[in-house]
């Protein structure tokens, strides 16, 4: 798909369907993330697939966003491992894991497959729940699968601010 029209048409998906997602596809999504850029190329990106019913309750005591997908992905980073940007020792790691996300994201709707960033999580329910070593971040729980038939986007989806409003050209 021309990559214009893909960007346009995703959009998050709350509904999902109970088909199972398949291997290969899973792996293409977790490709696209692989491939990403990430400062200083340390790729401090860590993925944990939650894929059984009961991983995925779990997350009921870390978040309410649970669309009953068939895979969630728990997208974190390393901060032992993140760039530091040297004159203020800004972690990377949190943008790294979003470009990581998008990346993914886009990639799942090119197979047909629906995602949701859900960045409203209890982060140290997360972290104890899944045993996270002391040094991982999470920054999204994403759920994956393909869109229930009645899926539909939100009103949200379709606000989007003018091309050049947030824009400096610095023209007169
Ligand atoms: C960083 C981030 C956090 C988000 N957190 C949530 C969330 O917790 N729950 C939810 O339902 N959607 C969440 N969203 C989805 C946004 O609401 C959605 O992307 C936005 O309204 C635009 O709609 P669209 O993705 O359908 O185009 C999040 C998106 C981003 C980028």
């Amino acid at each position: 798909m021309e990559f214009l029209k893909l960007a346009k048409e995703r959009y998050s998906v709350r509904q999902y369907s109970n088909k199972p997602v398949e291997e290969e596809k899973l792996a293409m999504v977790l490709e696209a993330g692989r491939v990403a850029p990430t400062a200083a190329n340390k790729q401090p990106q860590r993925i944990f697939v939650l894929k059984t019913v009961d991983e995925i309750k779990k997350l009921h005591e870390c978040t309410r966003y649970d669309f009953h997908s068939p895979i969630v992905l728990i997208i974190a980073y390393d901060k032992s491992v993140s760039w530091k940007r040297k004159y203020d020792a800004h972690d990377g790691g949190e943008i790294d894991a979003s470009i990581v996300t998008t990346h993914m994201m886009l990639q799942a709707w090119e197979l047909g497959l629906g995602t949701c960033w859900v960045g409203s999580f209890d982060p140290v329910k997360v972290k104890e729940l899944f045993a996270f070593p002391e040094t991982f971040e999470p920054v999204a729980l994403f759920p994956l699968g393909y869109p229930s038939s009645d899926a539909k986007p939100i009103p949200l989806h379709y606000s989007r601010n003018a091309l050049l409003e947030g824009v400096n050209l610095f023209t007169k």
